[in-house]
């Protein structure tokens, strides 16, 4: 039986050209995406409509050919369906009723999490039956701590100061919390596989506030546990971990979570990469979203270089934060034309 060419590098093959996909590959870049999100009030609104969800993740699958779909959905709902107040507010971003003390936790709960999400499901499923047979679809959620983030900070754009103090200084309660998100993320991501992902991908885009105590109790700890429990249920099913601007921290983090795949920033020099990560996990990234943006020979340049410093090395072909609103959707066709010059091999 021949592989999905995005599970390739996962049963530990490289291949000539590696697969690829891009993160927020759906989103307002694509001018169909802007056209779609006026049919939806709101844009949670618009993740719980599977019939809006599916065509959006479908739309950049059409027009580039990537390898993998991911879900359209945003990471925020799970707070949302622990019953916390979220809003994105246009031009703001998200805008969570920030938790401020033992009470906001304990109403929080798990067990509504899956009922509430029951669109995402559907999604996926739907969207089993859409995809192309050769295009894989990743599921996937925050990681506890970024989650915990925004549940704390009650916004992005902030450096973190809350969510550290409030984990350092009242550490039963967050401890609380934290074993919430995970009870939620292992039965919200073990739900999506069930539905129909072939992957799932973690993102711990604020992993990189924490310092190295904060980030081995609450990024490398809840993530191997969530992991542990995932391949109980699914031993299969490959695992991506994104613990974004970790620097070194991505070394513990690949050995000790039991994560199949590890997403890397833009930060992260490939040849560091390729000599210090565990030969046996995956490694995807890295081309920095501005470059994408601007175009042109230092593009191209660039996703040659990317290419060749990761031959022979199970690898997925990725950037290394999600793309940008103003970016021209050419230029993302022109990525993978270079990407895939000389062919699949
Ligand atoms: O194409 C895909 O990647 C799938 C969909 C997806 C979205 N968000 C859609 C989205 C995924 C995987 C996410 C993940 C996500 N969401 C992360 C982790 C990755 C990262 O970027 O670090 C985070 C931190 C969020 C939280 C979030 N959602 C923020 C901070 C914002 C506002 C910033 C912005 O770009 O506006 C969102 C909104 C959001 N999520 C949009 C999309 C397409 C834009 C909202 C809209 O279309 O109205």
């Amino acid at each position: 039986m021949t592989l999905k060419p995005f599970l390739e590098p996962f049963a530990g093959r490289a291949a000539d050209v590696p697969p690829a996909w891009i993160m927020r590959q759906a989103g307002r870049y694509l001018p169909e995406y802007r056209e779609l999100r006026t049919k939806a009030r709101n844009f949670l609104d618009f993740c719980y409509s599977p019939e809006l969800a599916v065509e959006a993740t479908l739309q950049p699958i059409r027009r580039y050919g990537f390898d993998a779909a991911i879900l359209f959905s945003d990471i925020l709902v799970v707070p949302d369906g622990l019953g916390q107040k979220v809003a994105f507010v246009e031009g703001q971003g998200p805008v969570l009723e920030a938790l401020e003390d033992r009470a906001d936790i304990d109403r929080l709960d798990p067990a509504r999490v899956v009922e509430h999400l029951a669109p995402v499901f559907e999604t996926v499923t739907r969207l089993r039956r859409e995809l192309p047979a050769e295009t894989a679809l990743i599921g996937f959620s925050g990681a506890p701590w970024t989650l915990a983030f925004y549940m704390i900070e009650g916004r992005g754009g902030v450096d973190g100061g809350k969510l550290k103090t409030f984990a350092l200084s009242r550490p039963e309660d967050f401890q609380v919390l934290m074993t919430k998100l995970e009870d939620s993320l292992v039965e919200y991501l073990g739900q999506q596989v069930e539905a129909g992902a072939d992957v799932l991908q973690l993102f711990d885009s604020w992993s990189g506030i924490a310092d190295a105590d904060l980030f081995r109790r609450f990024v490398i700890e809840p993530t191997a546990r969530i992991v542990g429990r995932l391949k109980e249920r699914h031993p299969k099913v490959p695992v991506i971990g994104f613990p974004r601007a970790a620097g070194a921290g991505a070394i513990a983090y690949a050995v000790e979570t039991g994560v199949d795949g590890l997403s890397l920033d833009s930060q992260v020099p490939l040849a560091w990469a390729r000599a210090n990560l565990p030969d046996g996990i995956v490694l995807q990234g890295n081309l920095d979203n501005h470059r994408l943006l601007a175009g042109g020979r230092p593009l191209e340049d660039e996703v040659r270089r990317i290419k060749a410093a990761m031959v022979g090395r199970p690898f997925v072909f990725n950037l290394g934060h999600g793309v940008l609103p103003p970016t021209p959707p050419e230029n993302v066709a022109r990525v993978l034309a270079v990407l895939r010059e000389g062919g699949r091999g």
